[in-house]
């Protein structure tokens, strides 16, 4: 027997080494998808194969998470209730990446370490089944005996395997390139104030009230939708989003306090940090709102509502998501250029943005004179749009003096 785990070092994915080793007598090789987390992928390999994995896959999948995942998700200007999807697009790759090692190594089984509460057993499963409809799923959390947090560190400290964890601050965390989350503990009040100021919490930045009191400009290039430069320099994707991760860290930009609505249909709450992502969201909009025709940009906010559905629902690889991402990119075409904004305490104020593509008409819309716009053709406009609401006054009105 041969199972391949999703892991990632963190205490519920130690203990499955071990967990499956005894309980089904199999070779564990362990996968971990390089989606930006940096230094939790520290000493990883040493300690996967120390808590007795025979293998240890680290995937870098960086820079295909930012151009296929994270792009496509900013053009389609998709959030799920706010929140930007930090997680929810990163699960499906690293689950297509699990699946081509499984049938690499020939294994029998792919492993993972999400709880049978929450969303990411569905987005792994969902894409584990797009690409190998066959293949057996072993989600631990849903039978196993080791369902709370002492059972686990009793069985850990039993296994020998390394806990680097302090029970105060443990909170369910996902970092990638993209975002932090944090879930449970205080957090799982609402009553609860998020702790952004305590020392320790925030990890990518400061909270608005510890950012500078002065404000930092910004410019981003925009290419057919795609941020290409920063303050000028051109800059690949990914270096990009590191870059707006740092100053919008430093200001305070991008931490969402939420309670959501999970797919599995309990309200969760949860507090996101996504500093870059967040400027990175208005910034597009901000371009869209000059280079997109008014018909398509409303329209692209139905198809924004529905894409961030289907992210957090795990639907990435299905034939609505691809459908609406070739509709959002035939309308990205236009949308080019350059767009100016402060970052200031958490806020992000917009100062500027022009585009070769720009519809903004400063002609049409002054109120100064004019040569382009025939102010009297609305007379007869507003006669007919308002045509309707003609016909029915005068009706009230025949109806009352009956
Ligand atoms: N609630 C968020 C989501 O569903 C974040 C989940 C974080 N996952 C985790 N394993 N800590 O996308
Ligand atoms: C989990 O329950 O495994 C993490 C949270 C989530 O998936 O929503």
């Amino acid at each position: 027997q041969k199972i391949v785990l999703a892991y990632s070092g963190g205490l519920d994915t130690s203990v499955l080494i071990p967990w499956l080793k005894e309980n089904y007598g199999c070779e564990v090789i362990a996968v971990s998808g390089n989606v930006g987390q940096a230094s939790e992928l520290e000493g990883l390999e040493e300690k996967a194969l120390k808590t007795g994995a025979s293998k240890l896959y680290i995937e870098d999948l960086t820079k295909e998470f930012v151009d296929d995942y994270i792009i496509p998700t900013i053009q389609a200007g998709a959030t799920y209730e706010q929140y930007l999807l930090g997680t929810s697009f990163a699960r499906p790759l690293i689950a297509k990446r699990i699946v081509e090692i499984a049938k690499a190594e020939g294994a029998d089984a792919i492993c993972h370490g999400c709880t049978g509460k929450g969303n990411d057993q569905v987005r792994f499963e969902l894409a584990i089944k797009a690409f190998a409809p066959d293949m057996d799923i072993i989600a631990p959390w849903r039978f196993w005996e080791l369902n709370s947090r002492e059972k686990e560190i009793a069985y850990a400290e039993e296994h020998q395997i390394p806990l680097k964890i302090n029970k105060e601050t443990n909170y369910s965390k996902d970092k990638n390139l993209w975002h932090l989350s944090h879930e449970g503990l205080d957090l799982e009040d609402p009553a609860n104030e998020a702790p952004i100021n305590v020392e320790g919490f925030l990890e990518l930045g400061v909270s608005p009230q510890q950012a500078p009191d002065e404000p930092t400009e910004i410019t981003i290039h925009f290419e057919n939708g795609k941020p290409t430069a920063l303050n000028g320099e051109t800059m690949d994707s990914v270096a990009l989003i590191e870059a707006l991760n740092k100053v919008g860290g430093a200001n305070g930009i991008g931490i969402l306090d939420i309670v959501e609505n999970r797919l599995v249909g309990m309200k969760s709450r949860g507090v996101y940090e996504t500093p870059g992502g967040t400027i990175l969201y208005a910034a597009h909009n901000k371009l869209e709102e000059i280079t997109l025709d008014k018909e398509t940009k409303h329209y692209k906010e139905l198809v924004a509502l529905k894409f961030g559905e289907l992210v957090y629902n795990g639907l990435w690889y299905t034939p609505l998501r691809k459908a609406l991402s070739a509709f959002v990119d035939e309308t990205q075409k236009t949308v080019t250029g350059d767009v100016k904004l402060k970052l200031y305490k958490g806020n992000i104020i917009p100062c500027s943005v022009t585009s070769p593509y720009s519809l903004y008409s400063a002609g049409m819309a002054t109120f100064d004179e004019d040569d382009c716009y025939d102010q009297a053709d609305s007379a007869g406009f507003i006669n007919l749009f308002g045509l309707p609401i003609k016909v029915r006054a005068l009706q009230d009105q025949m109806l009352s003096e009956q």
